[in-house]
């Protein structure tokens, strides 16, 4: 039985990053969905961008945007307040909140560009943020519901698939990410025996993240928003509570940690 299949009532989602390219697609594809009751687009400006207004508008009462820094624990202690006065349970967590480059993070080529505040930018958006999120949100995860939790990594944060080098910062931030996911997911069994937390690499997809690297994709392995969503939601509505703390690939295959 898929997710969707489980759920005893329509699903209350949180897409966190719904500014991004991915987490736009997602939070549009969460509101095409009968089975999806609400959808809460959470991002630092999520009040103020134009295509989560259009949703909101093309969705009345089903989108609710909430500006939230995933670095502020007073703010997203305060996102759990509001969550749980207006509902006992989330049922579906997804983070796509994440960086390659930054205000100091690069994609390193070599050691030599490697900085200790390009570091420790990456590490905090693309690991401690969505552990955060998931730390703060874990009153409305634990009980006996489905509920999936969701958080874009990258194939690229796979130690046994590293042949390339390079981005160091990125792929020391993924693997990082990936471990806290499988802690997470440990934890959480014990809180929600029905819950299933998920590592996804969307594939090379055409979002502001990705731009500067286009050149050399081809045409064809460059997905747009819409399609690595729509098979990353088919991916992670497949998984079930015994795949929790795993890794998976937009096209539903299992990658190496
Ligand atoms: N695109 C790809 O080819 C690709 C491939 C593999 C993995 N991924 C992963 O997929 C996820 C989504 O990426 P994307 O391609 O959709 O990128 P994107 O369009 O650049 O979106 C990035 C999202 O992360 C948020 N974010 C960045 N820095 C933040 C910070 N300091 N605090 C809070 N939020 C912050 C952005 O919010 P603001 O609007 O507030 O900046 C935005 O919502 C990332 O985790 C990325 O690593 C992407």
């Amino acid at each position: 039985m898929s997710f969707w299949q489980r759920l005893a009532q329509p699903a209350q989602a949180l897409v966190y990053g719904a500014t991004g390219g991915l987490g736009l697609a997602f939070c549009e594809q969460l509101l095409a969905r009968e089975d999806v009751a609400q959808v809460w687009a959470c991002a630092r400006h999520a009040d103020d961008h134009a295509g989560l207004e259009r949703l909101a508008r093309q969705h009345p009462g089903r989108l609710q945007r909430v500006a939230v820094a995933g670095l502020d624990e007073p703010a997203l202690a305060a996102l759990a307040t509001r969550l749980t006065a207006s509902f006992p349970r989330l049922d579906l967590l997804l983070c796509a909140a994440g960086l390659l480059q930054g205000a100091q993070a690069r994609a390193e080529k070599s050691l030599a560009q490697v900085e200790q505040a390009g570091l420790q930018e990456s590490y905090l958006v693309n690991a401690v943020l969505p552990l955060l999120l998931i730390k703060h949100l874990t009153p409305l995860l634990k009980g006996h519901h489905p509920c999936q939790v969701a958080t874009l990594s990258a194939r690229v944060g796979s130690i046994g698939d590293n042949r390339l080098g390079g981005w160091y910062g990125y792929r020391m931030a993924k693997a990082a990410l990936n471990q806290g996911l499988r802690c997470a997911s440990i934890e959480l069994a014990r809180l929600n025996p029905e819950s299933c937390v998920l590592a996804l690499h969307p594939g090379t997809t055409d979002t502001a993240l990705s731009r500067p690297f286009q050149a050399r994709v081809p045409a064809d392995k460059l997905f747009t928003p819409d399609h690595a969503a729509a098979r990353l939601l088919e991916v992670l509505a497949a998984r079930t509570p015994a795949d929790t703390g795993s890794f998976w690939d937009w096209a539903g295959q299992p990658v190496e940690w």
